[in-house]
């Protein structure tokens, strides 16, 4: 039996223990209610954890991103051409920086609201704020003036964008919640629609490094997400991808900005490049900016010929008040001096990275958060000389810690935490992981 106004949580709470479908306005009530603080946290904690349990129907879901959705302000540009991306995150995920101003250059208008890292993952805002002056905290008259005049802009999280998202994140974050499909499409998709994305291309990763690893949920998720991007009428795709090891080279904030100048010069590594280009050409499609996948991938690889993906990454900076010479210069974000190179024990092929790990030998190293109240340390980071498949020889570089003088012990614990609980070795020749293994459209 469906419930009826007036609603009370107690209601709510027992229809979704028995798995009954909640009914549109009992969950606008919900969300509302609940931003306006009159409902307490054990109960909303409570109906989260019937919804982890029971689950939601896809008309559930898309009635609570739309709940959450409205809770806040909403941008929006009228324009097809404004087009995001987002990913779940991971070790040395870094390709907003790259594929921003690739499709920035191919005329796609970016709005890029990110987070900040905590827990195992690093945040896109924290790697961007190494760079000096860039001013990350921008009202959102600034983000959409902006967006409509120059077509790229990268900020924080702000307040009124989908406020019900980040009292709802905060507590399922505390009651073992968050890893349920329902409440982390609701979650995504109502910060994306917020920000006026007409258009959204997934990054959706699995494996150890990634928050959803068994590359199954990741599927559904996927799915999920497709679903709901359809019933708000956004074009959307989803390339489900590979965290089972670091993407690129790079692990810390300046190496990872260092990292994607490099491959906007064209000088990145493979796995990087390619990963960035494919999301950035799928950005162009979805903005209506090429026909195919392949006319957008070429458009995207001239921007990186022809200097205007770089050149576009250099404005963006200097309009938010950062240091563009870091882009010619890019020692002069800052990384730590001394450095101390891990070298392989054995001979054999590189099998498997704990990925996760490396988030929290990063964290020990000072270039992550424990408490949301910490500042990371944007100078520490690792370099990685070797991937999954690569064939080694005893004392060959596996991966150099980029350290301060004052932290020669941490090193060498983080040395042995490495070779013992982060990589494994095979005697057999190992296949590398495929990078992207699949992708679906909305
Ligand atoms: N990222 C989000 O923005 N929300 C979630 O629930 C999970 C990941």
């Amino acid at each position: 039996m469906s419930l009826k106004s007036p609603f009370t949580m107690y209601q709510l709470i027992d229809a979704k223990k028995r798995a009954e479908v909640l009914s549109t306005e009992a969950i606008h009530w919900m969300v509302n209610e609940y931003v306006a603080k009159r409902i307490p946290d054990y109960q909303a904690a409570a109906l989260l954890m019937a919804i982890y349990c029971r689950g939601m129907n896809d008309q559930e879901t898309a009635n609570l991103t739309d709940a959450m959705l409205h809770s806040g302000r909403m941008l929006n540009f009228n324009d097809r051409t404004v087009v995001d991306k987002h990913s779940t995150g991971g070790i040395g995920d870094k390709p907003s920086f790259i594929l921003a101003p690739i499709a920035a250059a191919c005329g796609v208008k970016v709005p890029m609201i990110a987070g900040r890292g905590l827990g195992f993952t690093g945040g896109t805002v924290d790697k961007v704020e190494s760079v000096p002056g860039f001013r990350t905290n921008l009202t959102l008259d600034d983000f959409a003036d902006q967006l409509k005049k120059h077509g790229i802009v990268l900020m924080g999280q702000t307040p009124e964008i989908a406020p019900a998202d980040r009292l709802f994140y905060a507590l399922r974050d505390v009651t073992a919640t968050i890893d349920c499909i329902p409440l982390i499409t609701a979650s995504i998709m109502s910060k994306k629609l917020a920000e006026g994305a007409e258009g959204i291309v997934f990054d959706i990763k699995h494996g150890s490094g990634a928050f959803m690893r068994d590359p199954k949920q990741a599927r559904l998720l996927a799915k999920s997400l497709l679903k709901t991007g359809k019933r708000f009428k956004r074009r959307c795709m989803v390339m489900l991808t590979d965290m089972s090891q670091p993407l690129g080279q790079e692990v810390g904030h300046a190496l990872e900005i260092q990292e994607s100048i490099r491959v906007l010069k064209g000088e990145g590594p493979a796995d990087l490049t390619y990963l960035s280009i494919e999301l950035a050409a799928g950005m162009v499609l979805l903005a209506g900016k090429a026909k195919t996948m392949a006319e957008a991938r070429n458009k995207c690889f001239k921007t990186i010929d022809d200097g205007s993906a770089l050149k576009k990454f250099r404005h963006m900076l200097a309009l938010q008040g950062g240091d563009a010479s870091v882009v010619d210069h890019p020692q002069k974000l800052i990384v730590a001096r001394e450095k101390t190179v891990i070298k392989s024990p054995k001979k054999g092929w590189l099998k498997s990275f704990q990925n996760d790990q490396i988030g929290y030998l990063l964290t020990e190293l000072g270039g992550g958060r424990k408490t949301i109240e910490q500042t990371p340390d944007l100078a520490v980071g690792f370099t990685f000389h070797a991937k999954i498949g690569a064939k080694l020889n005893k004392g060959d570089a596996l991966m150099t810690i980029h350290h301060h003088a004052n932290q020669k012990e941490l090193v060498s614990a983080i040395e042995k935490r490495f070779l013992k609980e982060v990589v494994g070795f095979s005697t057999r020749a190992v296949r590398a992981p495929k990078l992207i293994s699949e992708v679906l459209r909305g």
